[in-house]
């Protein structure tokens, strides 16, 4: 297998950020909604502290993986089976990078601004409190999370009506 991508294959690097990514938000999705029905608790302290390591390395790998994108191809999409669809999908891979970024940082702005001091690995930040930009942020983390949902569901689902209807394998490009 290569080591970097070319214009027609993911090379190991590409895919081994792409199912990390994917295994930390299918932990870290299931582990948020749950994270909430705690009640104040020891409990509810370590998995908000393991919900944050996990967000914050996902915010890392993520600066990461586009940086990475910007020194090294692409593979290019196949031809249009329909109109539009090479765009649909550059979308949709856009718009799961836009969202997990989203959710990250407003999950960092959300504790920052209700006057916690967040480690983020490197250095301890700290900003002045305001409830109502903390309630702000939290709505956005929320929002985010049910739109990532519906991308990653919507990519998912592309690659099943490839199979099925076009009969084109495009897992084993990522695999
Ligand atoms: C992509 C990464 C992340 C995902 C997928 C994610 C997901 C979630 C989800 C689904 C919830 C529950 C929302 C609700 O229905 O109320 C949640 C809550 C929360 N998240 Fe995240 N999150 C991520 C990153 C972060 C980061 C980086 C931080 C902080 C640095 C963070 C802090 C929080 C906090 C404080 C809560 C609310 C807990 C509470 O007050 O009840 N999250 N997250
Ligand atoms: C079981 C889950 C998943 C499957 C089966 C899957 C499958 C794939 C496949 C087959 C491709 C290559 C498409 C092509 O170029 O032909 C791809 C690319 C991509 N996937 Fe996923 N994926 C999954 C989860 C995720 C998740 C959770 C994310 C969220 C961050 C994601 C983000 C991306 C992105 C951004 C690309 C484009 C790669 C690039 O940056 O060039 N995938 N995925």
């Amino acid at each position: 297998m290569r080591l970097t991508n070319n214009l027609t294959e993911y090379g190991f690097i590409s895919k081994i950020f792409h199912w990390l990514s994917a295994a930390v938000l299918l932990i870290q999705i299931p582990l948020g909604f749950y994270l909430v029905d705690l009640d104040f608790s020891e409990k509810r302290l370590n998995f908000e502290s393991i919900h944050v390591i996990l967000g914050l390395s996902l915010f890392y790998l993520t600066v990461l993986r586009l940086a990475y994108k910007l020194i090294n191809p692409t593979p290019l999409l196949r031809n249009n089976i329909f109109p539009g669809q090479k765009l649909i999908a550059k979308l949709n891979h856009i718009f799961l990078y836009i969202s997990v970024l989203t959710i990250t940082i407003s999950g960092a702005l959300k504790k920052l601004f209700n006057g916690e001091i967040l480690d983020v690995f490197f250095f301890d930040l700290e900003i002045k409190d305001s409830f109502e930009l903390a309630e702000l942020f939290y709505n956005i983390h929320i929002f985010g999370n049910y739109t990532l949902i519906t991308l990653i569901s919507l990519h998912i689902l592309a690659i099943i009506v490839h199979k099925i209807i076009f009969k084109e394998n495009l897992l084993k490009r990522i695999l």
